[in-house]
């Protein structure tokens, strides 16, 4: 043990700690100052464990203690009071926040930036280099900053916030109505932005409860490997392990997964591995130091056995079977899309042009790692129930599977997905919960699991690597008469959704194109490699990256420009979607295409154009449902409760908005939360739907809200309950469709159309996104998620990449990802674009997603305007000289 005495936040302090301590474990674990964050140690990338020793900023877990021994530790809680809440006003202001988890440190970092003069927004994005954020794009942190440079340059709390962009047909609320400036169309400040800003929103790390355990897990070191022994003798010897959980330990299912249960809880002794991240035991102790110690000391006994890495050959027969009872031996699945005579067509074609298009394997790189806290508790009858405290997506699904381990009923499994730090998709499937919670309740104690950045990478799905054929073909004038693709998918070690992802490209192989004929096969195919699941657009990025692509390659062919050949292709109200199903008049594809028609044709020497098409709801045959009840509590005060989660896309804030606009209730008085309650049954938040369906259910439960308070006081309601739902149950799984009747994949569809502009040198120096939305319930939010959306699909078409050697990552580390940096993102100009949809409350469309899905294709015909090389590989890593470049000044619109 050592000591440490130092100044935290002004108050000398002296802690004694174990060796091997960071500075970051000291602050938080024996600190309790949870305000720095934890997202890749004691990798120091971050930048979320932040934090000024004698005023200069630095990663904390890259510290040694010993380096802070006499010096000034100050945290965000720390700061001067004025320069603080200048700094947390202008986050909120300007929608820098999404998750939050990245920005007390870069808070932090700001008030040293400020300080040290810089004000210039290049300055400041150079100065961003050691922090990442995963939401945003940097535009509105960079905003963020500026305004709080100026204000604190003149003593004000206020400057003005730059203004949305809003095409002609803008809906948005120009007036406060009854919602006081808080109604639906106007930009509400996030709700608990300030406590994000501030650091005191408490992700599951930051929760603790008393007499509280931690679990460390034991991870496979091979993807495919008979595991011979576990020897935990040594381990359970070590300091403040209270027990060592293995396969032996769970009472009821050993497998989990959210389609097909084919992920094991605990892979036992005598099976074999499918994954390096496969997790062979739970090392439970007293802190979360001792436990990862005693983790290292578990030994495990290998026949390693050569991995399945390849998804085509995987196919082939012969090949080694990763899970060896399958019938369809590495084939999860197919799916099929066929419409139309394809092969006629072709024959009849002008042009025909074939390409095979290959797409790579990336990580979320969400910026909270995974965490869980479960709790024992007793409930009324006495029997032995459980909260937990997720960070998941489906607080069902969660609840379910976790039952299932236990073998419990699933009312004794309470399940409350806190408000987490980034998912986008990877943390669909169950991470840790199904351990945590099998601890907890075989021990009696409340057990807390937080993953390391590695472990978090082993562990959770990732996008799909997807290999294209594609065959087109078009008449003379370069309308389009067919498509022919085979793609094969891989899907790594487990399922997850992975077959959904793959009838998910194969549904949007024509992008948003009207093509009489398709002929379309995606097989899903299981290896040895990291399970790859759902990932913020879902199968149809994929499939955007090779249509877009050969777009731009037709229209050369015709001699017109990108422009050109699609607005002569492009879906109207009445045309089929590649699957059959006929857009309504909620089609807004071509408004997106007329938003950027101006800066695309004046740039057109140097920018690429690129249209997109995502699905709402999950759709094919499948209810996508939206439940949202309020609880009018004693205090005047109404709680919104919701089975869907806030994972930094602002759901929770839009849902206050809803009930602001039917009641004129002040939203300042009502809370928002996700929970297991079975009234409030939704499913996953994926598929871009929860605020669509959400807004359609939160304005029937709101309505009837209104209504009581035309008889009665909010006081007098306390007590009561509203319940509002909306169904999406009218949806055809493929195949099925009555003959003669159009198939109806999905509920509805959001659309974009992007231009990609380089500077003389090649680089990019802006990207303009044209969205139709159906209605922007927040304008502020909704471009925000959009300018996200484009700074990852800028990083997925030029840098992201996991590659893997015999099934494991070549790099758990940050740095390795391909990330964007703020120094490296360019300007993003979006254009929100109002067609309102028939089905999604007050019209809107799902926004999460869409936002990359046309970005590669864009950048790929940007680039071939430089330096003519068509790309068919991402990410297109040769093109390091297109890397973006941020201006100067700020930007204003
Ligand atoms: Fe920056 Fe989520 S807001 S990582």
């Amino acid at each position: 043990m050592a000591q440490l005495s130092f100044t935290l936040n002004g108050l000398p302090t002296t802690v004694t700690y174990e060796e091997g301590m960071t500075l970051l474990e000291i602050v938080r674990d024996l600190c309790h100052v949870t305000t720095p964050k934890d997202g890749c140690a004691p990798q120091g990338y971050c930048g979320c464990c932040t934090l000024l020793i004698d005023g200069k900023p630095v990663p904390s877990c890259l510290r040694r203690p010993e380096q802070a021994a006499g010096k000034d530790v100050t945290t965000l809680d720390g700061l001067e009071d004025l320069e603080r809440q200048i700094l947390v006003d202008a986050f909120v202001r300007e929608g820098a926040i999404q998750c939050g988890y990245c920005i007390p440190g870069i808070v932090t970092r700001a008030a040293a930036l400020i300080r040290s003069g810089k004000r210039e927004r290049r300055d400041i994005a150079r100065g961003l280099s050691g922090h990442l954020c995963r939401c945003t794009g940097y535009a509105r942190i960079l905003d963020a900053i500026q305004s709080a440079a100026e204000a604190q340059d003149k003593k004000e709390l206020e400057s003005p916030r730059r203004p949305i962009i809003l095409h002609d047909n803008t809906n948005t609320a120009s007036s406060p109505g009854k919602a006081n400036g808080h109604g639906v169309g106007q930009s509400a400040d996030r709700f608990r932005g300030a406590d994000h800003a501030l650091g005191q929103k408490e992700y599951v790390a930051d929760l603790s409860s008393e007499n509280m355990l931690h679990g460390a897990v034991v991870l496979s070191e091979h993807a495919r490997a008979r595991v011979l022994s576990l020897d935990t003798s040594e381990a359970l010897s070590q300091p403040g392990v209270e027990r060592i959980l293995t396969a032996a330990d769970v009472p009821g299912q050993r497998h989990v997964g959210l389609i097909l249960r084919d992920w094991p809880v605990f892979v036992a002794p005598g099976e074999t591995t499918a994954m390096c991240g496969d997790i062979l035991a739970l090392v439970v102790a007293d802190t979360r130091f001792h436990a990862r110690q005693a983790a290292a000391k578990v030994r495990v006994d290998y026949e390693v056995l050569e991995p399945v890495i390849d998804a085509t050959a995987a196919l082939q027969a012969g090949a080694p079977a990763v899970h060896p009872n399958r019938p369809e031996a590495n084939l999860l699945d197919v799916c099929r899309v066929q419409r139309g005579d394809v092969e006629n067509a072709l024959n009849d074609a002008a042009y025909v042009l074939e390409e095979t298009f290959e797409t790579q394997r990336i990580e979320h790189a969400f910026l909270e790692p995974e965490a869980c806290l479960a709790v024992p508790q007793l409930d009324d009858l006495g029997r032995q129930r459980l909260k937990i405290f997720s960070q998941g997506q489906g607080v069902h699904d969660d609840q379910r599977q976790i039952a299932e381990i236990l073998n419990l009923e699933p009312s004794l499994i309470d399940v409350e997905l806190v408000t987490n730090g980034g998912a986008f998709g990877g943390k669909e499937d169950l991470s840790i919960q199904g351990q945590t919670a099998l601890a907890a309740y075989l021990l009696g104690r409340p057990v807390k699991t937080v993953l390391s950045r590695d472990e978090s990478i082993l562990i959770h799905p990732k996008r799909h690597p997807i290999t294209m054929n594609y065959t087109i073909g078009a008449d003379e004038n370069g309308h389009l008469l067919a498509v022919r693709a085979r793609m094969v998918g891989d899907t790594g070690a487990y399922a997850s959704v992975g077959m959904k992802v793959l009838e998910r490209a194969a549904g949007h192989s024509c992008g948003p194109y009207r093509v009489p004929n398709v002929d379309v096969e995606a097989r899903t195919a299981y290896t040895n490699n990291p399970p790859c699941g759902a990932m913020r657009g879902f199968g149809a990025n994929q499939a955007s990256f090779a249509i877009e692509s050969l777009m731009d390659t037709l229209a050369e062919r015709v001699g017109i420009d990108g422009y050109d050949i699609r607005e002569r292709n492009l879906l109207s109200p009445g045309d089929p979607f590649a699957t059959g199903q006929l857009m309504t008049e909620s089609c807004g594809v071509q408004q997106t295409l007329e938003a950027v028609k101006d800066v695309y044709k004046a740039n057109a020497s140097r920018a690429g154009i690129a249209c997109g098409i995502k699905n709402t709801g999950i759709g094919n045959g499948m209810d996508d449902s939206g439940r949202l009840l309020i609880r009018i509590l004693s205090n005047e005060s109404l709680e919104i409760l919701t089975g869907y989660t806030e994972m930094g896309q602002g759901l929770f804030t839009v849902l206050r908005q809803v009930v602001a606009e039917e009641t004129g209730l002040p939203i300042q008085d009502m809370t928002v939360k996700t929970a297991s309650d079975s009234r409030v049954l939704c499913g996953m938040t994926t598929a871009s739907r929860a605020t669509a369906l959400l807004c359609a259910a939160g304005q029937k439960a709101a309505r009837q809200l209104a209504a009581a308070l035309d008889e009665s006081s909010l006081s007098e309601l306390a007590g009561q309950e509203f319940l509002g739902e909306y169904v999406c149950d009218f949806t055809t799984k493929p195949g099925s469709e009555t003959e003669g009747e159009a198939p109806k994949t999905h509920m509805t569809f959001s659309y974009a159309t992007q231009v990609v502009i380089l500077d003389d040198d090649g680089q990019i120096q802006r990207v303009v996104a044209a969205h139709d939305v159906g209605r922007a319930i927040n304008p502020l939010l909704c471009a925000g998620q959009i300018e996200g959306s484009v700074h990852m699909g800028l990083g997925y078409a030029l840098s992201e990449d996991l590659p893997t050697t015999n099934g494991r990552p070549d790099s758990t580390l940050l740095r390795d990802l391909g990330i964007l940096k703020a120094k490296d993102t360019p300007e993003i100009d979006v254009i929100l674009v109002e067609v309102p949809d028939e089905y999604g409350g007050y019209g809107a469309k799902g926004v999460g997603e869409i936002g990359l899905v046309p970005t590669a294709g864009a950048v790929a015909a940007a680039l071939y305007k430089h330096d003519g090389r068509r790309r068919t590989r991402l990410p297109m890593a040769d093109a390091h000289a297109a890397k973006a470049s941020v201006p100067k000044t700020r930007r204003q619109p």
